[in-house]
């Protein structure tokens, strides 16, 4: 294969000799695969199917996505697109799903390097011998339960398709998005469609999704396990022991995980841990794991360096729990999610109140166009949860942020306090204290359970959990 074939050498490799090219195409033996069906497979035909039941007579496009360049020649991990893994189950990069008129589904996917190319050996991004077998179109038919073709066939099938009776999931493939003109309006219909479906989670999911949230509790953990109450150590060593739990027990985690101590912990998507905590400072630590099947967790916990809460702290952090309860006690289904809030953010509002801290009476405050607690507040109560950490992102507003909760819904539940370090409003001993708590709940018939329950929730049982990991110890995933 030449360079213009797609294989890349870079600056730091030796050339190829004669007799090492004629060397290598020789001698090799084919290494069967026996394709065991991916978990949940069958899922992944019926959301399909139903995805073309939304859309009949229509050609529906769903691609992957590419690898993201990190630096030169070095990539970031790639992840599939998430609406493209919720209809197929496939982890490749470049891969494309498509539903045809009639309902049948085809996934474009690239085969395995042949050996009768050097592909194999010389091509950093594709060949096997640097990035691992892959599946032929036939193995990889079998394993995810649907009909494969070649990635080299799509230019000329997508370029067969007319644009009326086409919609694409844009964003995701910068040449699908240009080989198929865009159809007004109706590519955003796929979009929230494909959201919308997701909304509510069937038992499959909610194991998995109990699954992530269960590896999340043993980072949690390893984490506490490490922080000594008598000197600091680097947020960096917590993410980095909750990262090897991710990795360990799941694929990864769920998104860049937030440890922020002291003043950090006021910052909402404090993603550097650059810091270190000190003995008397609150530490927040807002991480999930992703499980194997990409479903996520995404929890906080905010705990007492030392091991246990001043008063203040105390009292900050009761209010926050207070507020979370009631969002809890309040969420079932039928609910308008935006009450939730309202409920979450009026126990917020009231204590500020209370400490002196809002300068208006907490009706004032709860009305649309004042919202002064949220100055202390900053975000919403929560978010859905599922294979995205913000899940169902594209579903339209009256079925999301304007609308009902429904039963098998599955979302946060994630008030705050956050007083910033240089904010003069608030008294001194206030400044630079952070206080979240994140549970993921399940919307049930009756009201809503609580997936996370595995960590500590109240003041007193996060003093006493912290104490019980510290005895314990930090030890290595097995
Ligand atoms: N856990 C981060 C977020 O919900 O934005
Ligand atoms: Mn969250």
């Amino acid at each position: 294969m030449s360079e213009a074939d797609g294989a890349k050498t870079e600056t730091h490799d030796p050339a190829y000799p004669q007799k090492y090219l004629e060397f290598m195409r020789t001698g090799w033996r084919d290494a069967q695969l026996t394709p065991q069906a991916a978990d949940g497979a069958a899922r992944y035909a019926a959301r399909r199917a139903r995805l073309a039941a939304a859309f009949p007579g229509e050609t529906l496009i769903v691609p992957s996505g590419h690898e993201q360049v990190r630096a030169n020649d070095t990539n970031y991990n790639f992840r599939p697109g998430s609406d493209f893994f919720y209809l197929t189950g496939e982890f490749d990069p470049e891969s494309v799903l498509i539903i045809r008129p009639d309902g049948e589904a085809t996934l474009f996917v690239r085969p395995r390097s042949p050996r009768d190319t050097d592909e194999f050996f010389k091509d950093r991004m594709y060949g096997e011998l640097w990035i691992g077998r892959r599946h032929t179109l036939d193995e990889k038919a079998a394993e995810l339960g649907i009909a494969t073709a070649n990635l080299a066939d799509l230019p000329d099938v997508l370029s067969g398709l007319a644009p009326r009776g086409t919609r694409v999931l844009r964003g995701f493939d910068h040449t699908v998005d240009a080989a198929v003109l865009p159809w007004g309006e109706r590519d955003r219909e796929l979009a929230w469609t494909i959201s919308e479906h997701k909304l509510v989670k069937d038992a499959w999911e909610i194991a998995q999704l109990q699954d992530a949230i269960d590896a999340t509790v043993r980072g949690f953990e390893d984490a506490a396990r490490v922080i000594p109450g008598d000197r600091p150590v680097s947020e960096r060593l917590i993410e980095g022991v909750f990262g090897l739990r991710a990795r360990h027990d799941g694929n990864d985690v769920g998104y860049s995980s937030i440890v922020g101590s002291g003043a950090h912990a006021t910052i909402l998507h404090w993603i550097r841990n650059d810091g270190r905590t000190n003995p008397g400072d609150l530490l927040l630590m807002d991480m999930g794991v992703e499980n194997r099947n990409l479903y996520t967790a995404d929890v906080t916990r905010t705990v007492p360096v030392s091991g246990s809460f001043t008063p203040l702290q105390k009292q900050v952090y009761d209010l926050v729990y207070a507020s979370q309860q009631a969002g809890m006690d309040f969420i079932k289904p039928g609910v308008k999610f935006e009450d939730v809030h309202t409920t979450c953010m009026r126990v917020l509002a009231e204590g500020l109140h209370d400490m002196g801290i809002l300068p208006v009476p907490v009706e004032e405050a709860m009305q649309k166009d004042s919202m002064l607690y949220r100055r202390w507040t900053l975000h919403g109560f929560g978010h859905m949860l599922g294979i995205d950490v913000h899940d169902c992102a594209n579903a339209r507003s009256e079925n999301y942020n304007k609308g009902e909760l429904g039963e098998g819904y599955v979302l946060t539940v994630e008030p705050g306090l956050y007083f910033q370090a240089e904010d003069d409003l608030v008294p001194e001993e206030l400044r630079g204290v952070g206080v979240r708590i994140e549970d993921d709940v399940l919307v049930t018939a009756e009201g809503c359970v609580n997936l996370s329950d595995g960590l500590p929730r109240t003041s007193g049982e996060v003093e006493a959990w912290l104490g019980t990991q510290r005895e314990q110890g930090f030890r290595l995933p097995s």
